[in-house]
């Protein structure tokens, strides 16, 4: 395997990224890794304008670039290739990373690869821990929750997923219904400690049914049921009230997350993989109750667990430059990737 170096560009939500990336026979390395937020321009519209992303995108794509160079200790001659996110995401941004990467590719000459954001987050396991493929992946974040076998650089299963919000999203109302501070996961989680994860019986949507899909807007509408009673009969929230409600709401993600992860092992598990392991990514991922349960079910059933590094997990462009690495020597990057896409399934 020859050593490669790429650049990685990603811009297709709230976050303006640049990494640098090596990969080689010892494995791969992140040489530097640039994201710029954009939570303080967003925060007063109560969500991402697209407008604003695009724009603030395209300032802050040159000087992402920069620095990621600058922190990795080398120059463009330095590098084998770049890759870029062109899709799924808000097109406005996505465009302005295509733009900037067309731009830094014509100028030094260097190969460009279109890469899928999706792909970028499920191949993070491989740059983090050297997974080989086919491994489980499941993706939990605030926007995403599916299972995924990946069995290739462009190769993935989706095995299921949910059919309405993302867990993170239900931390985040839920946190909200009970009056605390955004993102809710972490928040819920501390009040978590101090509550009772039995105290209200909130439901496990879908476990009834066969397959791998998840439902998690039900456990909202229970939760706002049992704060309304609670506040109808005492005229308020009480303090360890609210510690129950957290713990329990939690208690019952953990369960249905745990319970469809077992049935996503069982049809992984069927190809009999030589070195079966799960990758658990995506903000949610943090939460310890959630983790100790998802690495008992991988005890259970003898698959090594795994979870990237937070800020590997959540949007960055070392994953999409690591991407780009394995579509480029797969040999399977075609000009059609570079056309900037708002819907991309994987
Ligand atoms: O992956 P991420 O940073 O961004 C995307 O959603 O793309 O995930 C953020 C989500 C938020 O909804 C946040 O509330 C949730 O992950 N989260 C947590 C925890 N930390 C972050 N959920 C549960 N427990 C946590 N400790
Ligand atoms: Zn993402």
């Amino acid at each position: 395997t020859k050593v490669l170096t790429f650049l990685g560009i990603e811009s297709s939500c709230d976050d303006t990224a640049a990494a640098v990336v090596r990969h080689g026979p010892a494995g791969a390395e992140v040489l530097a890794s640039v994201v710029a937020g954009q939570v303080a321009l967003h925060a007063p519209f109560g969500g991402v304008v697209p407008e604003i992303a695009a724009r603030a995108h395209a300032e802050k794509l040159d000087g992402c670039v920069e620095e990621a160079l600058a922190q990795s200790g080398l120059g463009l001659g330095d590098l084998d290739g770049i890759a870029v996110t062109a899709g799924p995401g808000l097109i406005g941004g996505v465009m302005s990373g295509v733009m900037c990467a067309r731009g830094i590719a014509a100028g030094a000459g260097l190969p460009l690869v279109g890469v899928n954001h999706l792909a970028g987050h499920a191949l993070t396991p491989r740059l983090t821990d050297g997974l080989a493929f086919p491994y489980l992946m499941l993706l939990v974040s605030g926007g995403h929750c599916q299972f995924l076998i990946a069995r290739g650089p462009e190769s993935f299963q989706r095995l299921g997923g949910t059919i309405d919000d993302a867990p993170g999203e239900a931390f985040d109302k839920t946190a909200k219904l009970l009056g605390l501070p955004q993102p809710g996961g972490p928040v819920v989680e501390a009040e978590a400690k101090n509550g009772n994860p039995k105290a209200f019986p909130f439901p496990r949507p879908l476990l009834d049914r066969p397959g791998c899909d998840m439902s998690f807007s039900g456990l909202k509408t229970a939760l706002l049921r049992a704060r309304d009673a609670e506040v109808a009969a005492h005229g308020g929230l009480y303090r360890q009230t609210r510690a129950d409600m957290c713990a329990s709401f939690q208690q019952a993600v953990a369960d249905v997350l745990a319970e469809k992860t077992r049935r996503a092992l069982k049809t992984y598990l069927e190809d009999a993989p030589a070195e079966p392991a799960l990758a658990v990514a995506g903000g949610v991922a943090a939460n310890q109750t959630i983790r100790a349960k998802l690495e008992s079910v991988c005890a259970e059933m003898g698959v090594r667990f795994t979870a990237p590094p937070l800020k590997l997990c959540t949007d960055n462009a070392a994953m999409i430059a690591y991407a780009g690495i394995e579509r480029f020597r797969a040999g399977t990057a075609t000009a059609a990737d570079l056309v900037p896409r708002p819907r991309w399934p994987l």
